[in-house]
């Protein structure tokens, strides 16, 4: 193979890229499509069994993965993280900070429960993940590197969904967090971004309690082909192979079929 045909092959060659929520869902459908750009790949989240597998399927393709179980509610767990990532690959340099809940319910209801796992995954556990990596970012641009904190918010971050209140305003509070991260951090050579996807078929939806929520989805399904986790993870690598001084800031990505 010569170089040119390398580099239009592994245009991630030498990144070292940071998945978080990689269990499941776009998380790990990015992770895949990451490593086989030639990015090294540390991939995030609770389940060992799912990131074992997801990195013995990366490796089994020819691409480069470790697995490190990770609570992005415990900032002690994703400090250790950042860490184990240093020391295995080197300083990441694209952090795709993804990992997140969708609870829907009647505020009415007042589950405060579930209103406090949304804001703790999606807002603080965001929050968590970027204060541990970043110092490894900044120092991966200071050296010259590409780099990219990919954050993922949703099309509900902008849109008005019934009973969907805390979820989208933690997602509004992703998208409007992006913004103002891209104004300090691009003039360091750091790309901030976001993807807000609509309705994909992952595990999501799978943790819905609110019968509401559950029966507006299950119509979904019967009107809309949702999106694949593969085909949000192709924004993902689409993104991170940009050259360096172009930022795709803000890209959402919807079925065809969900007008909004
Ligand atoms: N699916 C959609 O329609 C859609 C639309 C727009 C935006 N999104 C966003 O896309 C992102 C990924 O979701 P998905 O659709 O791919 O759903 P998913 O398959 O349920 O993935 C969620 C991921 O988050 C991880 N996670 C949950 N709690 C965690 C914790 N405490 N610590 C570490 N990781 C944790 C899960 O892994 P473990 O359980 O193993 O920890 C899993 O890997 C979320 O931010 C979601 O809000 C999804």
């Amino acid at each position: 193979m010569n170089n040119a045909s390398q580099v239009q092959d592994k245009p991630l060659a030498g990144r070292i890229a940071v998945v978080t929520g990689a269990s499941s869902g776009i998380g790990a459908a990015s992770a895949k499509l990451l490593a086989q750009k030639g990015a090294k790949v540390a991939v995030l989240a609770r389940r060992k069994d799912k990131l074992a597998q997801l990195v013995e399927e990366i490796s089994a393709a020819g691409g480069t993965a470790i697995a490190i179980e990770v609570d992005v509610t415990d900032q002690e767990s994703v400090d250790k993280a950042a860490a184990k990532v240093v020391t295995t690959f080197g300083r990441a340099d694209l952090v795709f900070n993804n990992a997140g809940v969708m609870l829907p319910g009647a505020i009415e209801e007042r589950k405060l429960e579930e209103w406090d796992s949304q804001i703790d995954l999606n807002v603080t556990g965001l929050m968590r993940v970027i204060h541990a990596f970043i110092p490894q970012l900044t120092q991966a641009a200071a050296e010259g590197a590409t780099v990219d904190l990919i954050n993922t918010s949703s099309i509900a971050g902008q849109y008005i969904y019934p009973y969907f209140a805390v979820y989208s305003a933690t997602k509004a509070y992703v998208s409007h967090l992006t913004r103002h991260m891209r104004v300090e951090l691009g003039a360091k050579n750091v790309r901030v971004s976001m993807i807000e996807p609509g309705i994909v078929a992952t595990e999501l939806q799978g943790h819905v309690t609110f019968q509401g929520a559950k029966d507006w989805l299950a119509n979904a399904k019967e009107t809309i082909e949702f999106l694949q986790p593969e085909d949000v993870a192709q924004v993902v690598g689409f993104l991170a192979g940009l050259p360096k001084h172009v930022n795709l800031q803000q890209v959402v990505v919807m079925p065809t079929k969900q007008g909004i």
